[in-house]
């Protein structure tokens, strides 16, 4: 992939997902409005928010001021924990928020069916399984184009396709994917399933510690790219989406400049073998384990 800012990758439902996209999580108030804007006038198609980032409407707002058609736009929103059982309102309301008829990526952020009034538990009635029941409902409306799901781990996919109220396979399971945390084994199981992966947090997340990493710092230097773009060059080289967060418009730019160059086979391997292993998103805020270490 030469050139990924023009590039998609294409959906086990025949859409075509832009590889490089925004991030908005932890984008404030404010904030987030411009950057999208300023993402969108540079080149971007494909912005990633969700109910729970709480700045759909001002992702929205964004969309409506860089003047860019909606229909040229991938918008990718997500379900929050607490409105598993209620999917319809959810996307309702993320649709009224955002200000969009349709949106063309609706996942489920977590597998964790959180009780609202206590947010420690979860619902007694309630499971992932069932909210997909729900979501599967959506694409006939044209309100959702392609449904999927996000923080899924081999256990709780094999949960999820084995049932037999299961009728359509997620198109994509955005997961968080760095070279501290490169998943080989999720990621062959959903390539195996036909199911698009969406690398999340691929800058390390807040404030891009990745970049002190010695030996990403050196082959970064010697290529003569900013160690982000290398990361993100990584991302969409093992065939998954990259949606990098800034608020700042010099590093969307530099975040977009991808195109004309590879990384090597051997700088590849490289940085898939860095040796230290982290995740950002943990699932201990959660009332249930999502992930189980065995499929990193
Ligand atoms: N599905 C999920 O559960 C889930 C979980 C986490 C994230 N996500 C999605 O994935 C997106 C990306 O993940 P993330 O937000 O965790 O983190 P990220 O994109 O890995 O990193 C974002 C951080 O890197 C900084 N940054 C960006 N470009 C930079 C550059 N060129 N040089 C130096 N620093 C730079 C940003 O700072 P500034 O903004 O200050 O420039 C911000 O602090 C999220 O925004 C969200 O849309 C989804």
């Amino acid at each position: 992939m030469l050139n990924p800012t023009s590039a998609t990758f294409t959906l086990n439902t025949g859409a075509k997902i832009p590889a490089v996209g925004l991030g908005t999580w932890q984008s404030k108030p404010n904030e987030v409005r411009e950057a999208v804007k300023v993402a969108l006038q540079k080149g971007y198609r494909h912005i990633d928010t969700a109910l729970a980032y709480e700045n759909e409407e001002e992702v929205g707002q964004g969309i409506r001021d860089s003047g860019v058609p909606r229909e040229e736009i991938w918008i990718t929103t997500k379900l929050d924990n607490p409105w598993h059982h209620r999917v319809e309102e959810g996307i309702t309301s993320s649709l009224k928020s955002l200000g969009v008829d349709y949106v063309d990526l609706y996942l489920m952020h977590w597998p964790s069916s959180t009780d609202p009034k206590d947010l420690k538990k979860h619902l007694p009635d309630w499971n992932f399984v069932k909210t997909w029941q729900e979501l599967q409902k959506l694409p006939a409306s044209g309100r959702v184009k392609n449904i999927g799901v996000s923080n899924f781990a081999i256990r709780n996919l094999e949960i999820l396709l084995n049932d037999p109220s299961t009728k359509i396979v997620p198109a994509v399971n955005q997961i968080e994917l760095h070279p501290n945390n490169p998943s080989p084994k999720l990621l062959e199981y959903c390539k195996a399933k036909g199911i698009h992966c969406t690398a999340y947090s691929c800058l390390g997340s807040t404030d891009s510690p990745l970049y002190k990493d010695a030996q990403l710092k050196a082959l970064a230097e010697a290529k003569g790219k900013s160690v982000q773009q290398v990361l993100l060059k990584w991302g969409l080289q093992r065939g998954t989406s990259v949606i990098p967060k800034s608020v700042t418009a010099s590093r969307i730019e530099s975040n977009f400049e991808l195109d004309g160059w590879e990384l090597t086979d051997e700088e590849m391997t490289k940085l898939s073998s860095l040796p230290d292993r982290f995740k950002v998103c943990g699932d201990e805020w959660l009332p249930v384990k999502v992930f189980f270490g065995d499929d990193e």
